[in-house]
């Protein structure tokens, strides 16, 4: 059987805490928004605050994203960011 596709609100937005959400709401970054995160622009930049090619890595201080976290959110976008 083929694998069901990888979704925003199944899969991706349960990864974000909280406080992820309070503080990047403040600065216009809508991680539980799936109109802002399905952006293409915004899926990467996010995806590289996440692995540290962009800095200060997210969420600052850590902890950060496994491996395992990071390929689930890898595959969402590959899959085509489905909502
Ligand atoms: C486009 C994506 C993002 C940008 C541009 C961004 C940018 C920033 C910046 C500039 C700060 C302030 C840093 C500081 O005061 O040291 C910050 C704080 C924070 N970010 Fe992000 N961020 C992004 C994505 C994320 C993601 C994906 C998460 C969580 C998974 C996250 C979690 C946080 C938290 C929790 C804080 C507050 C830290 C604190 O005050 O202790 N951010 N972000």
């Amino acid at each position: 059987m083929e694998k069901r596709a990888i979704s925003f609100a199944k899969d991706i937005r349960p990864l974000f805490r909280q406080i992820d959400l309070e503080h990047m709401s403040r600065m216009n970054v809508l991680l539980d928004d799936y109109t802002f995160m399905s952006d293409p622009g915004h899926a990467r930049a996010v995806y590289e605050y996440l692995d540290g090619t962009r800095q200060p890595q997210m969420p600052p201080g850590g902890p950060y994203w496994s491996e395992e976290q990071l390929n689930v959110y890898s595959e969402w976008i590959a899959g085509g960011r489905k909502p």
